[in-house]
């Protein structure tokens, strides 16, 4: 049973060595975390011996139980468990007052008095709700999301929270699965970057920075493959695919000193992820060198048994420990804790093999500083929480994250001048909630602006601004999470009533001057267990699109979601089209902002915005293959072209790119080639583009994708201005795992070289690798 599910009912009664990834040069300040780390790496070891040295055979298998503990618990259930040294972790506990009490226990009462680690899902924010991750991804901008992911620690450090379930960097190329929006998209270029980019903001310079938390990486490995987009189905992933696509976003996060990794739910070639020896000890450790702790997803150990791998609960302790998971998550199956002690007397394991396990965890704890300061200044929470410049960069994300996929006639920006009145019109225009995005919890909702908000704020009395939703949207399964919303989905209309919602929102948009319609997903339809077999608009909502553009009034669609929807109508008859996404606590101001001008969108899709789920999966890094010219008549309706490319987003300005150049013809293997290009803003505005360099290999020792993203920078330009941006590809950028040679290769051959604002950009050159 999944945690939440079990709490619904609770609640209902109550390289290979070769591969190592991109190696770019470190600011030196992290050079420098790197040696003092290795000196407190030292240390902590020390400590960790001296304490495993002193610790019975329960103590140890406590520290690898964490449980969840939810507020509608009762402490008492716990204190024992943490007095006895039975608990090493708790998740979701989110007072600090709580979080203090509990770890008094540990720290005082217990007789090793080892402190507790509080895990939670800081995915996206804490008390300041950041742009959902997919979103994030749209800003390839990693110097922002780690700045908004240092802000998401701050402030979940400052309840007690130590470590978060994130980064997330299941690369997903089928948008059916709900949990598309928590990573970043289909490329493993971008989803390094970002991979990086989240470590480093929650880690900071080194596990135990101040105001920082351990990071962890999820969900090792494969989990955004689920067959049909279901999500925890079975994950077949071909090697080389394997390598390529889905590892590469994971390295980077182990390469960045990321210090927990999350064990996946599902089979990964028919071996679950949780007892995959060979992920987690041969990849993960020995060719990584991976030295922080595993914990599994929650159930994960004791679900072995529900996959048929194995017997029971005895056998799945064993074969998860012996897989190389550290920690158990459980709601209460705690496996380990029951098991293992049995196992060690059957020989089925030994007390290495326990230890081994136990001290990267106490490391863990000691170089976090929980020993030294195992408690959380509560009167300080407020003023954390307080911080004006906790929104501001909660609204500069949703601005730089937002893409501008359509703007025909430069319909956007919007005068302020030019509307007496304005109709907000959707089910989503005066949500908060559905704002935010799933994995939101600990916020506080009245922080969060609505669009209908937002627009009046900006537009003050001098307009009129009007909302009418015009039809409801909801899931048919209701979602496991909606238990934790805090705006509770209003009660269904009856029939009458939908039908008066629909012409009023109608005679609203015949009787204003233009019409911001806002439509997508509602949060719980994006997320853990919000897959869908469509990517429809839910509900009546394109119905109502049609209504309200055949009014004759102009129409802006903003669309939220953390997904691609089947939009071709909207794409075909609306003038502008925003994608916001789930925008967090800002979303109403930061959308105001974007449609009236004053902030200026630059953000580019992260995945290939398909037509409809029958394209399934589409991904613009496939080999070319029979027939190359007939591609887009791939299927006899020739709907084998996809609505918007990866890479593709719109500004209120207009860019141009020349004067490509490959700073050398030809290299040898293991060299690196400088690639520069001149970008101009050649239109009215200030603006931002995203230079995207593309590589192909034309021959050698397997079919290499029709082109692949190998590097990118986001930059500013003032109107007129030019810059020059230089981007570097190396031996990390030109090998690729090969299935026939079983492990990484640099093959000497010809590469093809692309550079432009998203990934049809025109501008080509071409260099040579030599032997
Ligand atoms: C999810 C994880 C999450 C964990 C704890 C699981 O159901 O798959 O991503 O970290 O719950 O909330």
């Amino acid at each position: 049973m999944r945690p939440f599910v079990a709490v619904i009912s609770l609640a209902l009664i109550s390289s290979s060595l070769i591969c190592v990834s991109a190696q770019r040069k470190r600011p030196a300040s992290t050079k420098q975390a790197a040696v003092k780390t290795s000196d407190a790496d030292q240390l902590a070891r020390r400590r960790a011996d001296a304490l495993l040295a002193q610790m019975t055979l329960n103590e140890k298998l406590g520290q690898l139980n964490q449980l969840f503990f939810f507020s509608f618990q009762k402490e008492e259930s716990m204190n024992d468990g943490i007095r006895k040294g039975e608990i090493g972790s708790l998740l979701f506990v989110t007072d600090p007052a709580t979080i203090n009490r509990f770890q008094k226990i540990a720290a005082t009462e217990s007789r090793l008095k080892i402190p507790l680690i509080f895990g939670f899902d800081v995915i996206h924010g804490f008390h300041t709700i950041f742009p959902v991750p997919i979103a994030m991804a749209a800003s390839w901008d990693p110097r922002m999301v780690a700045g908004a992911q240092t802000i998401a620690a701050r402030e979940a450090r400052a309840v007690g929270i130590n470590w978060t379930f994130a980064p997330m960097v299941d690369i997903a190329r089928d948008p059916r699965w709900g949990r598309i929006v928590e990573g970043a998209g289909e490329d493993p270029y971008l989803g390094a970057a970002m991979s990086r980019a989240q470590v480093r903001g929650f880690q900071g310079d080194h596990i135990g920075s101040t105001e920082h938390l351990l990071a962890c990486v999820k969900h090792f490995a494969g989990y955004g493959t689920a067959e049909g987009g279901r999500d925890y189905d079975a994950a077949n992933i071909s090697d080389a695919q394997l390598w390529n696509v889905y590892l590469p976003p994971f390295k980077a996060a182990v390469d960045a000193g990321v210090g927990s990794v999350m064990s996946a739910y599902m089979d990964l070639n028919d071996v679950p992820a949780t007892g995959n020896r060979w992920l987690l000890r041969d990849v993960l450790r020995r060719d990584w060198k991976f030295s922080g702790f595993v914990v599994s997803d929650a159930n994960a150990v004791s679900d072995l048994k529900t996959h048929g791998f194995a017997r029971d609960g005895h056998d799945a302790a064993v074969k998860a420990l012996t897989a190389g998971v550290n920690m158990e998550m459980s709601f209460n199956a705690a496996t380990y804790l029951k098991n293992l002690g049995n196992a060690l007397k059957q020989n089925q394991i030994s007390i290495k093999d326990i230890d081994d396990m136990v001290r990267p965890l106490l490391e863990t704890k000691i170089k976090l500083g929980l020993f030294e300061n195992p408690y959380v200044d509560e009167a300080k929470v407020k003023s954390t929480f307080d911080n004006p410049a906790h929104r501001e960069a909660a609204k500069n994300a949703a601005e730089r994250s937002a893409v501008l996929l359509k703007n025909q006639t430069n319909l956007l920006p919007l005068s302020k001048t030019a509307y007496k009145k304005i109709a907000v019109i959707g089910p989503l225009g005066d949500s908060r909630q559905n704002m935010l995005g799933s994995w939101s919890f600990a916020m506080d909702i009245n922080e969060t602006s609505t669009i209908l908000a937002g627009l009046k704020t900006k537009l003050g009395s001098g307009t009129e601004v009007e909302f009418a939703p015009g039809v409801q949207i909801s899931r048919i399964v209701p979602s496991i999470f909606d238990m934790t919303l805090k705006e509770k989905h209003p009660p269904a209309w009856t029939e009458g009533h939908a039908a008066d919602e629909f012409k009023k929102a109608v005679a609203l948009a015949k009787d204003s001057d233009i019409a911001v319609m806002v439509l997508g997903e509602n949060q719980d339809m994006s997320g853990e267990q919000a897959s869908r077999p469509t990517i429809d608009l839910p509900g009546r909502q394109l119905e109502l699109l049609q209504a309200v553009r055949a009014t004759g009034k102009p129409v802006v669609l903003v669309l939220i979601n953390g997904r691609p929807l089947d939009i071709t109508w909207a794409a075909e008859n609306v003038p502008s089209i925003l994608e916001a996404w789930y925008p967090g606590s800002a979303a109403g101001n930061a959308v105001a902002d974007l449609l009236f001008g004053d902030a200026v969108p630059g953000g580019k899709l992260p995945f290939t915005w398909i037509k409809n789920a029958g394209q399934v999966p589409f991904y613009y890094s496939h080999n070319l293959t029979q027939n190359p010219g007939e591609q887009e008549k791939r299927y006899w309706n020739g709907n084998a072209v996809p609505l918007y490319r990866f890479g593709y987003g719109l500004s209120y300005t207009t860019f141009a790119f020349s004067n490509l150049k490959v700073s050398q013809p030809e290299i040898k293997i293991g060299e690196t080639v400088e690639v520069s290009v001149d970008v101009k803003n050649t239109g009215p505005r200030a603006g931002d583009e995203v230079v995207q360099l593309y590589i192909h290999q034309q021959a050698g020792g397997a079919s290499r994708p029709i082109r692949e993203l190998k590097g990118f920078e986001r930059v500013t330009l003032a109107a007129g201005e030019t810059k020059t941006v230089r981007l570097k590809l190396g031996p990390n950028e030109l090998r690729y795992w090969n299935a026939a040679a079983r492990g990484w290769v640099q093959d000497a051959e010809n590469f093809d070289v692309w550079v432009g604002g998203d990934s049809s950009a025109s501008l080509h050159s071409t260099f040579r690798v030599m032997k």
